[in-house]
């Protein structure tokens, strides 16, 4: 199994290209369901969930081709099968995405229950909730949810919580309901939005995306359409960071200052200098940081998914820092292997304190989902001498070729067996 092996103590320096966003990437690549015509999708990351993805679209009946240019062209022509198998959803639970599009689709649909995950319970009594409103039925047989229904028909939902994936299943299933169907208390996430244009793209009705009430107005049937991912956000800040911690300086481009308010805002508090432009950001830090304590909750605050990486900045800062996590009940796995660093965390509930140490040295460690993996690989750039990362698998379901842009940058990383 691949390790990542860094030596640390490298100011990053350079430029690095953004790859598209793997949350966006992964619902428009499901809204290729909801029509027999081709939905070529371009600037789609080359990343282990999206393989995952495309696996199982195509075990549904969709043909797929690759182009060379991160360019995927997805035809639902016929489904044969509109199920997800537990073997696939087991490892990524984003194929629930299939739920909403298949059952819209062919008025059927098995798609494995998600059991818990490396970060949470995360339950998807939403998404049932929501189709049921539009009239499926589902039942639960032998770990499958069943979802029938002749034509779905249009309904106000409102969410008991803000969840994304839900909110994109909603929408994709309402795109072909028969009448207008209100989701309320809907995520505002950017890849939200992009789903959304997406679909618009392919002849959906679609109101209010990006903000908490989206009407969608379902009509017979939806075409072909041509969409280009959106950056990857988390990507984006998580080199941020890694910039940051190093005392480095990068420029990233191919991507937007303009959905990563909270993240700025947290950098630059912390002594960061960033410029941005229509395409590109620019961080800088001179010298040593000040820590800087953060609070997770749905878009537009601060995400959950740079939590992790915000626990290594802290890790090394001036002072004490408080990071709270509120979206999931267990996205805290990182914290024991960044301890192996030196790192100094405690607990009070949900919420994490780290007193920044002078530095942290190398060691073993282990990845345990992947934003967590991200935190380690930043800890590795930090730390005094070398870092071995077990379990890389991890990083690659959402990090494009991670070793080769931080390479590019001056970090001495590399793969190994
Ligand atoms: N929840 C429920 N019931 C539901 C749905 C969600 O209780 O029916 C709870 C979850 O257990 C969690 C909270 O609501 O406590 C929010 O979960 P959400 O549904 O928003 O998460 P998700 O849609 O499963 C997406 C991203 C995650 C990201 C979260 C939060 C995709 C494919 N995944 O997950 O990304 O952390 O939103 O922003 O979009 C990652 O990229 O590393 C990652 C985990």
């Amino acid at each position: 199994m691949d390790k990542l092996l860094i030596e640390g103590g490298v100011a990053l320096d350079g430029e690095v290209a953004i790859s598209g966003a793997k949350n966006a990437a992964l619902p428009i690549l499901c809204a290729a369901l909801l029509t027999p015509e081709p939905l070529h999708v371009e600037n789609v990351p080359h990343l282990r969930d999206v393989t995952t993805m495309l696996n199982l679209l195509g075990q549904t009946g969709v043909s797929i081709s690759v182009d060379e240019k991160l360019g995927v062209e997805l035809c639902a022509a016929d489904i044969s099968t509109p199920a997800a198998p537990y073997d696939l959803v087991k490892t990524m639970r984003a194929s629930v995405l299939t739920l909403g599009p298949l059952v819209a689709r062919c008025g059927e649909a098995r798609v494995a229950l998600p059991g818990g995950c490396a970060i949470g319970l995360r339950p998807v009594d939403q998404h049932i909730k929501g189709l049921q409103a539009m009239g499926a039925t589902i039942a639960v047989e032998h770990g499958d949810m069943v979802a029938r229904a002749g034509r779905l028909r249009g309904a106000r939902i409102r969410n008991d919580l803000v969840t994304v994936t839900g909110t994109e299943n909603l929408m994709m299933a309402a795109t072909l309901a028969d009448g207008v169907t209100v989701i309320e208390n809907a995520a505002r996430e950017p890849e939200v939005i992009d789903l959304a244009v997406c679909l618009t793209a392919m002849g959906a009705k679609i109101e209010g995306a990006g903000t908490d009430t989206i009407r969608i107005e379902g009509v017979e049937r939806l075409h072909g359409a041509r969409h280009r991912v959106m950056p990857d956000r988390i990507e984006t800040g998580t080199f941020l960071v890694a910039a940051a911690a190093t005392g480095g300086r990068v420029r990233l481009t191919q991507t937007r200052a303009d959905i990563l308010d909270a993240v700025i805002g947290k950098l630059r508090e912390c002594g960061a200098r960033i410029e941005t432009g229509a395409d590109w950001i620019e961080l800088r830090m001179n010298g040593t940081h000040e820590a800087v304590s953060v609070c997770t909750e749905p878009y537009p605050a601060f995400p959950t998914d740079m939590q992790a990486q915000f626990m290594s900045l802290n890790a090394i800062a001036k002072g004490t820092a408080t990071i709270t996590e509120t979206i999931f009940e267990n996205r805290f796995m990182h914290v024991q292997e960044l301890k192996r660093l030196g790192a100094d965390i405690e607990f009070e509930g949900n919420t994490a304190i780290v007193k920044g140490v002078p530095a942290l040295d190398g060691a073993t460690v282990m990845a345990t989902d992947l934003r967590a993996s991200a935190s380690l690989v930043i800890g590795g750039l930090i730390a005094r001498g070398k870092t071995l990362i077990e379990r890389v698998y991890h990083l690659d379901r959402g990090y494009e070729r991670i070793e080769e842009k931080l390479s590019r940058l001056g970090a001495r990383i590399e793969r190994v067996r």
